[in-house]
């Protein structure tokens, strides 16, 4: 059988760039090499393309001094990969990009364009679980439990003394902060006393126009791995230990500490409680290939809330979504084998799709 052409799209414009070239080491290393050839694409800080050559590590397409490969502007990586897909030369493109503008569905909407089969979420899912905001409509809309909050405007921090009022008279402190479009918690923080949320608010307006002002729950953070298909699987539970205050930038990517239990420690019911939600959120925000979905258990009452999904999440081996797989039956290599079939029918399920209006 010929080898199937894997575009390994990696890098990107965002604060995850390194953790997503860690990603894309582990994805190349454990794809196996009788079944597939891997083409790495680096997406670079400054939005270029870089196109290495099959076989080359995703550390050395991304190292910046690699002038020996053309960078590509965006629109002509898109006749590169439009041409590529139609020659046959990429079958499938696994976009590992975190972040804005990896996970938020412009890159999907860039594939689509393209006509090559892609990993992972299309454009709408990408989309909705991008925006924590849009997100928890859509859950709460279906009864499925989110936290309390109030959405604020950066516009309307023109008139601060109402924005606090009104972020007040539905929530009492401690409330955490953060924009609605973002991740690893750049800009996110926990406000104690009600002098500290003005300054908390113009903080996360520097990252979006759109600010969560959330009921902080004491809680526990769990978290399960969905597998698209028909119907999707969830993984076990897995829980984040953080030793600092809450999951911030530092403990995720700095602090050898934060502890990761895979499974997480849950009774029996808990479990299946919160992998039926876990589903029904992949469902009901368009989820599709994969996607990780975090949870709070608050402590005392015992009760899940949905915090968000990830349709991006990291992908080392050390990771959670790899972890959780493993731990559930599915090592790394087979994830991968999964995920790359699961693109390839959605594609060939899309292209079944009339796209001209026939009378009869
Ligand atoms: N309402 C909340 N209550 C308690 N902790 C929270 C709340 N919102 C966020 N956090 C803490 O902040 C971290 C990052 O917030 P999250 O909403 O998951 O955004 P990100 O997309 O940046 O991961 C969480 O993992 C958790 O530790
Ligand atoms: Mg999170």
């Amino acid at each position: 059988m010929p080898k199937l052409r894997v575009g390994l799209l990696f890098g990107g414009r965002s604060v995850e760039h390194e953790v997503s070239v860690a990603s894309a080491g582990s994805i190349m290393g454990a794809l196996d090499p009788s079944r597939y050839e891997v083409l790495p694409i680096c997406v670079e800080q400054s939005g270029s393309w870089r196109i290495g050559r099959t076989g080359m590590l995703p550390e050395e397409v991304a190292r910046p001094e690699r002038s020996d490969l053309p960078a590509l502007a965006g629109t002509a990586a898109i006749q590169r990969m439009n041409a590529a897909a139609s020659e046959g030369r990429v079958d499938v493109i696994f976009p590992i990009v975190h972040g804005t503008g990896g996970e938020d569905g412009s890159l999907q909407g860039f594939l689509e364009l393209a006509g090559v089969p892609y990993v992972g979420a299309g454009v709408l899912g990408s989309a909705v679980g991008m925006d924590k905001e849009v997100s928890k409509r859509l859950l709460q809309h279906a009864g499925l439990p989110v936290v309390p909050s109030v959405l604020v405007r950066s516009a309307e921090l023109s008139d601060p003394d109402a924005v606090v009022r009104a972020a007040f008279a539905e929530l009492a402190p401690p409330v955490f902060v953060k924009p609605a479009s973002l991740g690893s918690s750049v800009g996110t923080s926990k406000v104690k006393t009600p002098e500290e949320l003005l300054p908390a608010l113009r903080e996360a307006a520097r990252y979006d126009t759109k600010i969560l002002v959330e009921r902080a729950i004491d809680g526990r953070e769990i978290e399960v791995a969905v597998l698209g298909g028909d119907p999707p699987q969830a993984s076990v539970p897995g829980e984040i230990r953080p030793k600092s205050e809450f999951y911030d930038y530092e403990s995720k990517y700095v602090d050898e500490a934060t502890e990761l239990l895979v499974p997480a420690p849950l009774d029996e019911e808990r479990v299946a409680e919160v992998r039926a939600l876990a589903l029904r959120a992949f469902t009901l925000l368009e989820g599709a290939g994969m996607a990780r979905v975090d949870f709070f258990l608050e402590r005392g009452a015992e009760r899940f809330y949905v915090n968000e999904l990830n349709t991006l999440p990291g992908f080392t081996e050390g990771s959670m979504y790899p972890k959780l797989w493993e731990y559930s039956g599915l090592p790394y290599p087979a994830l991968l084998d999964r995920l790359i079939e699961l693109a390839l029918d959605r594609h060939r399920q899309r292209e079944t799709l009339e796209t001209t209006y026939r009378r009869g």
